[in-house]
C-alpha cells in the first residue's frame, strides 16, 4: 500500500515519463489493465499488484476493438469518478485513462492475433474478440512497460492467450493470474452482472453450481471427463432463462479438450442470460491416488 496520492494521466508520454522516474528510483511496477466499472474482482488486482510492487499502474479504457458489431460497447457502464475513488482505495498509484485517438490513431492497420488458442471457446462465437484484447494489451504493456501484469482467472482464456502471447512476442512482463472474486451467492463478479434482473441472477447461479458438481465430481475420484461434461451440461440444460453455448474440461495452457483427468484441468463454461453472456470457470485437481 502506498502513501502517495493517485495521480491520474492520458498521454503516453506522461505515463512512460512517470513510470521511467519511478523505476529509477528502483521502484517495481506493476500494472492492471481494466476496462473500468470496477468491483471487487478489479480491486482485488490493484491490491495484488501492491502487496508485489512498489508502484501500481491500473489503465481503465473500453477498447472498441474487442466488442463484435452487436455487442454492448455502447453500453458499457463508464463511471470514470466511482472507479479513481475505488482506484485510490485499493493503493493504486496512477490511473492512466487513454484516449481512442491515441489507441487507435488515423489510419491504425496494425493487429496482434494470438492463432489457434484465439478461435476456440469464446473466440468460437465472438470472431476477432481476442484479436482486440491481445492488440490493445500488447500496446497497453508496451506503453506502461511494468515488471508485472495482473490478468483475472475470471477471463481463463484471455490470460492464458496473453501468457502466449507473451512468450511469442518476447514481451519482458511477468504475467500474473489472479483468483476469481465471487459474489457470496457464487456469482463470479463481472461489470456486466449489472444487466441481470433477479430471475436472471438466479439462472446465472447456475454456472457456479454447475463448476461445485464438477469440483464435487473430481475430488470423488471420477476420471472420465466425458461423464463429468454431461452432468455439468444437464445442470445448466435444465435451467430456465439460461441458453448453453459450452460446459467442459480443457488443459489450462493448451485449452485442448481432455478425456482422462490430469494433475492440471480448467472446468470452463458460458451461457446466454436473456441478452447477457456469462462466463464462468474453475481450475480441478485430481482426487489424489488411493
Ligand atoms: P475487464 O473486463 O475490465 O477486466 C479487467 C481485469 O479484471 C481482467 O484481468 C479480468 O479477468 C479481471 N476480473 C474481472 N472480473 C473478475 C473477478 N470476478 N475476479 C477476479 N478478476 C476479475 O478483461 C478486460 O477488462 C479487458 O479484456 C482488458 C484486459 C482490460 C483489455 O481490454
Amino acid at each position: 500500500m502506498s502513501d502517495q496520492a493517485l495521480e491520474t494521466v492520458s498521454e503516453i508520454s506522461a505515463l512512460r515519463k512517470l513510470v521511467a522516474s519511478r523505476r529509477q528510483q528502483g521502484a517495481t511496477i506493476g500494472f492492471v489493465p481494466t476496462m473500468g466499472a470496477l468491483h471487487a474482482g478489479h480491486t482485488s488486482l490493484i491490491e495484488a499488484a501492491g502487496a508485489d510492487c512498489d508502484f501500481v499502474v491500473v489503465s481503465i479504457y473500453v477498447n472498441p476493438t474487442q466488442f463484435g458489431p452487436d455487442e454492448d460497447f455502447e453500453r458499457y457502464p463508464r463511471v470514470l469518478e466511482q472507479d479513481l475513488a475505488k482506484c485510490a482505495a485499493a493503493g493504486a498509484n496512477l490511473v492512466w485513462t487513454p484516449d481512442t485517438s491515441i489507441m487507435y490513431p488515423d489510419g491504425y492497420s496494425t493487429d496482434v492475433t494470438v492463432k489457434a488458442l484465439s478461435r476456440i471457446l469464446e473466440g468460437a462465437t465472438r470472431t476477432n474478440h481476442f484479436q482486440g484484447v491481445t492488440t490493445i494489451v500488447t500496446k497497453l504493456l508496451l506503453s506502461c512497460l511494468p515488471d508485472i501484469a495482473y490478468f483475472g482467472a475470471k477471463d481463463f482464456q484471455q490470460q492464458a492467450i496473453i501468457r502466449r502471447m507473451c512468450l511469442d512476442l518476447n514481451i519482458p512482463v511477468e504475467i500474473k493470474t489472479c483468483p476469481i472474486i465471487r459474489d457470496t451467492d457464487g456469482l463470479a463478479l463481472s461489470s456486466r452482472n449489472a444487466y441481470l434482473s433477479a430471475e436472471e441472477r438466479e439462472a446465472g447461479l447456475s454456472l457456479s453450481r454447475a463448476l461445485r458438481l464438477a469440483e464435487e465430481k473430481i475430488a470423488a475420484g471420477e476420471t472420465d471427463i466425458a461423464q463429468i461434461k454431461a452432468s455439468m451440461q444437464q445442470l445448466l440444460n435444465a435451467t430456465p432463462l439460461l441458453k448453453l453455448d459450452y460446459a467442459t474440461i480443457v488443459d489450462p495452457t493448451t485449452l485442448e479438450d481432455i478425456s482422462t483427468a490430469q494433475s492440471e484441468m480448467v472446468a470452463l463454461i458460458a451461457a446466454r442470460v436473456g441478452t447477457t453472456r456469462l462466463i464462468d470457470n474453475c481450475q480441478l485437481t485430481p482426487a489424489p491416488a488411493e
